[in-house]
Formats: C-alpha cells, structure tokens, sequence
C-alpha cells in the first residue's frame, strides 16, 4: 500500500514494466532514505501521489509529467543515456537530471567490444564462412598493435573500453567533440577531426550519446571516409544509424561487417533485413546492463542527496544532452 502523504521515489516508463526495479530500490531506501516510499507509476496512479514525488527513475518517462510533480527534485536515468528524459521540453529548467554510472557496466562493455576486435582482428569472421565450406586455411596472423580501433565517446564506458583495447595490445584511437587524453589512447577531438581519425580504422566503435548533433551521424558520407574493409560497431543508439547508408556500404564491399547492439526500433523488428544481411551481426541491446542493486542504489543515493540540499553525484549537462 501507499501512503499519500510519504515523500515518493517513482518508478516510471511508459514503454517498459519496471515494476522488478521495485524490491532493489526498497531495499536501498531503507537504507540511504527511510521514509521514502516507492511506487511504480501507472496512468491510473492517484494525484494525491504524484504530489509527494521528490524523485522520478525512469525510462521513457510520459512527456508533461515532471512538470506536474510539485515537490520533484531529482529525474534519474535508469540507463546510461538520458534522451529519452530530455525529449520532454517541459522540464523545469532547474532540475537536476542524472544517469547511471556503473564500473561494472563499463566493463561488460568493455568485455563485448573487446569480443568484436579479436574476433575482426583474428580473421574469425573469414574463417567461420570458411568451416562452411569444410575449407582448412590459416589466416595470416598479425599482432594487436597493427589493428586499429577507434572508440567515439570516451565516457565512462568509452573510456574503460579504449583502455581496455589498449591493455590488450590494440592501436587505439579515441574521437571526442571536445579535447580529452587518455594514456595509451591517441585522441582525436571536433568536427574537422573526424574525416582523418575515420580514415585510418580498421575498427570504428560507436558510444556516443544520442543527442541533436549525433541523431543520423552515421551515413553515406560518414561511411565513405571509412577506409575499404572497415568493421562497424554501434554501442551507442540506434537512431544514430541510417540504415540504408550502411547497407548500402556493405553491399558494396566498403565495410566488411558491422556489430550491431542498438536499433532504432527495439526488439529489432522481425522483417527488418539486418537479420538477414550477410556481414551483420545483430545482438539484442545485450553488450552490457547495471545490476538492479547498482541503478537502486545510486539513484537512491542521489535522491537521499537532493533531499539533503546537495546536488546529485551524477546529473548530466542538460544543455549537451550527456
Ligand atoms: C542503455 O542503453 C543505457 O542507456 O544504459
């Protein structure tokens, strides 16, 4: 039961159930913020609640309701990225918006694209269509040093998956829209940066933020600045893709393959013919996920924050979008 009256963390999504984050999130509030109830949003969920709201967590959260919470202080993320928050252009502009920042996360990113460069980088791809064929051929072998990755975005996940290219030998290359350095990393940062950092890949993966800026980035001319035989990974979302242009680059022989974890629409449509398509690997927005107890817990630790008078420890740069 809830009490109308209780100060209110709100769970709420109107794409996704997220009524399972429930049990993490009491568990932490007992901890970090006793007296704060949680409550899973419906449509039907009374205004006798939404008045004691003093934080949202969500995921796609409805469009006009942050800005009908009279007592809201804090709209979480229970993701890494925060557009399907900042969509809504009612929020009041003094609200704080945070996102998940988890290490382990980062490392399960790390971990896929790792995968994706040994798999590349060994000729694995080559050598699977071979055992169709029953063919016995050893690919030439070269070291890690003479692959080149690029990571665009070194956040907290770009940044543990260019260090961990690095760690394993890897040429790694770093694209930013602002000026940034990592060791072990060669960076490269702004707009007239790009063509040239593209050029030299023989990996491209994506992390970048969804934002104005990034929505469509990757078309017909961003392909073509890739060099012949290229591989493709998107990490970061879907609606950066234009999805003609890369089929295009791969019907072609441009590309040599992409990895794609993030699609425009989710679950990937059944007749999309990315399934289908020779050269694509398609997974199910699987490269990594923060545990309940680690979304529970920092967004629970932030709300004990903003409750307090002190700003959130993960709020994005509302103005950037990350
Ligand atoms: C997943 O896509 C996330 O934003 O964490």
């Amino acid at each position: 039961m809830s009490s109308s009256a209780a100060p209110t963390l709100l769970l709420c999504s109107e794409t996704d159930d997220l009524s399972g984050l429930r049990g993490a999130f009491e568990a932490a509030a007992a901890q970090a913020c006793p007296g704060v109830q949680v409550v899973c949003w419906t449509p039907q969920t009374p205004a006798a609640v939404l008045d004691q709201v003093v934080a949202v967590a969500g995921w796609f959260v409805p469009v006009g309701l942050p800005a009908r919470l009279p007592r809201l202080r804090l709209l979480a993320s229970i993701g890494a990225g925060v557009e399907h928050l900042l969509r809504d252009p009612g929020l009041p502009s003094d609200l704080p918006v945070t996102r998940i920042v988890d290490p382990a996360q980062a490392r399960g990113m790390a971990e896929y694209v790792l995968w994706a460069a040994l798999h590349f980088h060994r000729d694995l791809d080559r050598v699977m269509a071979r055992q169709a064929h029953r063919q016995w051929r050893m690919p030439a072998q070269r070291p890690a040093a003479a692959y080149r990755v690029g990571v665009m975005g070194l956040g907290a996940m770009g940044a543990e998956v260019a260090r961990t290219l690095a760690a394993h030998g890897f040429d790694v290359h770093g694209w930013t829209r602002r000026p940034q350095s990592l060791p072990g990393v060669t960076c490269w940062a702004g707009d007239d940066a790009l063509r040239p950092f593209l050029a030299g890949l023989d990996m491209v993966v994506s992390l970048l933020p969804l934002t104005p800026q990034t929505r469509g980035l990757f078309d017909a001319d961003w392909f073509a600045a890739l060099r012949p035989g290229a591989v493709f990974v998107n990490c970061g979302r879907g609606e950066q893709l234009v999805e003609p242009a890369l089929l295009d680059a791969l019907r072609r022989g441009h590309l040599r393959a992409a990895v794609l974890d993030v699609f425009e629409h989710e679950p990937l449509p059944a007749d999309s013919p990315l399934w289908g398509e020779p050269g694509v690997l398609v997974t199910p927005h699987m490269a990594s996920a923060a545990s309940d107890e680690a979304i529970a817990g920092q967004i629970v630790g932030d709300t004990a924050r903003v409750l307090a008078g002190q700003p959130p420890l993960h709020a994005v740069d509302r103005q950037r979008g990350y």
